[in-house]
């Protein structure tokens, strides 16, 4: 029999977390045929929502579901983690500014980095979605010294996977037709969906559309501005298909990403496109042998260059904060 994967989910018991485990214990991160076991964490007063969750995942009776623990200590949660799913995280709320934000998420991201590094597996492979993303994966990578910088990784697939939809339904072709769009930069408002690459039955996207202001007035915003759209209409931020683009993330990670295509993921920065080395930004990527690489060569023109730097700066405006937290 396969030895099971231990996979740690943060924030276990909060939405996205409703919406992931489910999806995790049927097979769908990593494959139909490999077991796994959750290690959730939670915060103390959430613990008993987690076990209310544990036990449905019980009455699911997944075959591939080896064990589930559920601790209130990072330390415990992520020992011989090999896949760490980092949702619980601060929300920014009313009067809150950034600093405060960040200093807040540094007090999670920060033990959390530290125990990964301490009792991780070898092979962990961290996926941030707790916001704001890619700034917590720098603070976890930063106290993780002894793990691979290449295995903190931040979500920006549920962008990608808004763009590719945007798209094919402005198109009116089927999702299967678009390939290789990319989110660029952070994954916030500034986030740059770039569908001058993307390629559509023998064609560019931007060319398909040909309508520069549907893009930079309909789509851009369209985008970078669907969580917010999705929080007005439900009542409640999306937590269903940020689940989904966590499994699609991490599902392509392991298995690799189909030949002819990319997606997107947020991955430090080796000085690609401009983008100062050791940032944790969106780029197009593929994966290959379990390992995330960007898409090299591209031309990027000014539109989109102006783009790409603007969520950049903000990347690295965040970066300078955190230091000065003394977070990193
Ligand atoms: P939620 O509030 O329903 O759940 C968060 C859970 O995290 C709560 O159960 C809370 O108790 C737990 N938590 C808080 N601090 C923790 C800690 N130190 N250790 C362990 N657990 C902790 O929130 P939801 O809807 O599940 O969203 C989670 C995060 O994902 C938010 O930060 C949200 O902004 C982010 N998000 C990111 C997306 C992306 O595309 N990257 C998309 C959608 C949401």
């Amino acid at each position: 029999a396969q030895v099971p994967v231990n996979v740690t989910v943060t924030g276990a018991a909060g939405q996205i977390g409703y919406a992931l485990l489910f999806r995790i214990a049927s097979g769908q991160l990593l494959g139909a045929d490999t077991p796994v076991k959750l290690r959730l964490l939670e915060i103390p007063q959430a613990v008993k929502a987690a076990e209310g969750t544990a036990m449905e995942l019980d009455d699911c009776a997944f075959p591939l579901l080896q064990g589930i623990d559920i601790f209130d200590n990072p330390g415990q949660a992520f020992e011989g983690s090999n896949v760490a799913l980092l949702v619980g995280a601060r929300p920014r709320t009313k009067g809150m500014e950034r600093g405060d934000l960040l200093e807040a998420n540094g007090g999670i991201f920060k033990p959390q980095g530290e125990a990964i590094n301490a009792g991780a597996a070898d092979d962990i492979r961290v996926l941030v979605v707790g916001n704001p993303a890619n700034t917590n994966a720098l603070i976890a990578q930063a106290h993780a010294p002894d793990v691979p910088t290449e295995r903190f990784t931040a979500m920006t697939r549920l962008d990608h996977n808004r763009a590719l939809s945007q798209l094919a339904k402005k198109l009116g072709v089927s999702i299967n037709e678009i390939k290789k769009l990319t989110i660029w930069g952070n994954h916030s408002a500034t986030q740059y969906p770039d569908i001058f690459h993307a390629e559509v039955n023998g064609t560019t996207g931007a060319k398909a559309v040909g309508d520069q202001a549907w893009l930079e007035n309909d789509f851009i915003p369209t985008v970078a501005k669907r969580g917010a759209a999705i929080i007005e209409a439900r009542g409640a931020s999306s937590a269903a298909s940020a689940a989904n683009a966590a499994i699609d993330h991490v599902y392509d990670w392991v298995n690799g990403t189909p030949e002819g295509d990319w997606t997107s993921a947020a991955i430090p920065s080796d000085g690609s496109y401009g983008v100062p080395e050791g940032l944790i930004s969106s780029f197009p990527v593929v994966s290959r042998n379990g390992r995330w690489e960007i898409v090299q060569g591209l031309d990027i023109d000014e539109f989109s260059r102006g783009r790409i730097d603007a969520s950049v700066q903000e990347l690295s405006e965040e970066r300078d904060a955190v230091k000065k937290l003394g977070l990193i």
